[in-house]
């Protein structure tokens, strides 16, 4: 096998975004991105996706190497969203014998994002259990709704058993870096930011998907999976089920001089110091926001702590909220800590928050720092830790 080669007949020829600073204008992506995009080769050619126009000429240049002389016959196109999509007028202008195959909801899209296409190129639109016999292989087509646009559909290579799964199972990162916390926690971060939303969807194509036999799994962004599938279909499954995945604390946090962290701070080292419960914490000022939405959803008790500002609660605070309201979040406990001086409201202000989310059990006491932590702040952290350390999982 070549270094490209994902099965017989089946080649990677897509492409790292190492320079993007800011994947779809919003998620840090230190260590970059990948768009991944795939050939078949048999007696026709399917191309499976385009990729970004940020790497287009690279990726033509693969596309070139692959087909090594021989003309496409097929555009597979999983998801209209331009990190896959942006190459697709220039694919049928290249080779105006292409059919382009895709939801009829993508033929839609394709219009509103190019104009009219090439008459000469050939539009065919499937659905759920259609198949298109390449040779030797045959591509079967699962619409996947929401996963992450309408639009997306997942494509099962029949001989070599492959899920072309679109965003679904990517993560952030280059395929050129080796991550060191596998794939779980970029792709984590991926998820519950771009897809979070949508668990009900994704647990319909997983559904849809489960009488399949899968040996490997494609995505549009990240590593192929060829190993130990059942887990990585297991933890889809509790992700898109809204349970979390790990039992631990999760305190996030904002301050404005200081006093409301050190009482967050001091929860942490309470519940630390009195179990062996795992404990993370973010900083909401500073320590990168979808992270913190990621953490959220992984661990099965929240404590949201910050200070009474404009008669509300500090904006980074409120804006973290509505990034949990905007994904769907819910089936959690949730501890409170406010700060104010003299008329805190940010307590309430989070409770009610937290309380308008689904299946949300606001854990009691809710702790109110008057302007310092003082000891009688202590006893109630004590409290409120030991509230959270008996609630059974
Ligand atoms: Fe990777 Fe929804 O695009």
């Amino acid at each position: 096998m070549t270094d490209n080669q994902v099965a017989q007949g089946i080649l990677y020829i897509g492409a790292d975004d190492k320079d993007l600073d800011l994947f779809e204008g919003q998620y840090a992506i230190p260590e970059g991105i990948s768009y991944n995009s795939y050939v078949i080769l048999d007696e026709k050619i399917a191309i499976m996706d385009t990729i970004d126009a940020r790497k287009t000429n690279e990726w033509l240049d693969n596309l070139q190497t692959a087909l090594n002389g021989r003309q496409p016959d097929y555009l597979v196109v999983s998801h209209m969203e331009p990190d896959h999509s942006a190459n697709i007028r220039r694919i049928m202008e290249m080779y105006p014998d292409v059919t382009v195959v895709c939801t009829a909801l993508a033929q839609k899209l394709i219009v509103r994002f190019f104009g009219e296409t090439p008459a000469s190129n050939q539009m065919l639109a499937v659905t759920d259990g259609d198949t298109l016999s390449l040779g030797e292989h045959t591509l079967q087509f699962f619409t996947a709704p929401m996963v992450h646009w309408p639009e997306v559909m997942m494509t099962y290579e029949q001989k070599e058993q492959i899920l072309f799964s679109a965003d679904a199972f990517g993560k952030f990162g280059a395929l050129s870096y080796d991550d060191p916390e596998g794939w779980a926690c970029e792709a984590r971060r991926y998820y519950f930011n771009i897809v979070g939303k949508y668990g009900a969807q994704v647990q319909a194509v997983l559904k849809k998907l489960s009488g399949l036999s899968i040996s490997k799994i494609c995505p549009l962004h990240g590593p192929i999976l060829d190993d130990n599938l059942g887990y990585y279909l297991q933890t889809y499954n509790t992700w898109s089920s809204y349970e979390p995945e790990d039992a631990g604390i999760f305190i996030a946090y904002c301050s404005l001089h200081g006093n409301t962290e050190e009482a967050a701070l001091k929860l942490a080292s309470i519940l630390k110091s009195d179990s062996d419960v795992k404990v993370a914490t973010a900083d909401l000022r500073r320590d990168d926001l979808h992270e913190a939405v990621e953490d959220a959803f992984r661990y099965d008790r929240v404590v949201l702590a910050a200070p009474t500002y404009d008669g509300g609660v500090m904006p980074v605070m409120e804006d973290f909220i509505a990034h949990l309201r905007a994904k769907n979040y819910q089936n959690r406990h949730v501890g409170i800590i406010e700060n104010g001086s003299w008329a805190p409201v940010a307590g309430k202000v989070m409770r009610e928050a937290m309380e308008s989310l689904k299946n949300i059990t606001i854990v009691e006491p809710i702790v109110t720092v008057e302007s310092t932590v003082k000891p009688a702040t202590v006893e109630a952290l004590k409290e409120l830790a030991t509230a959270l350390l008996n609630i059974s999982h």
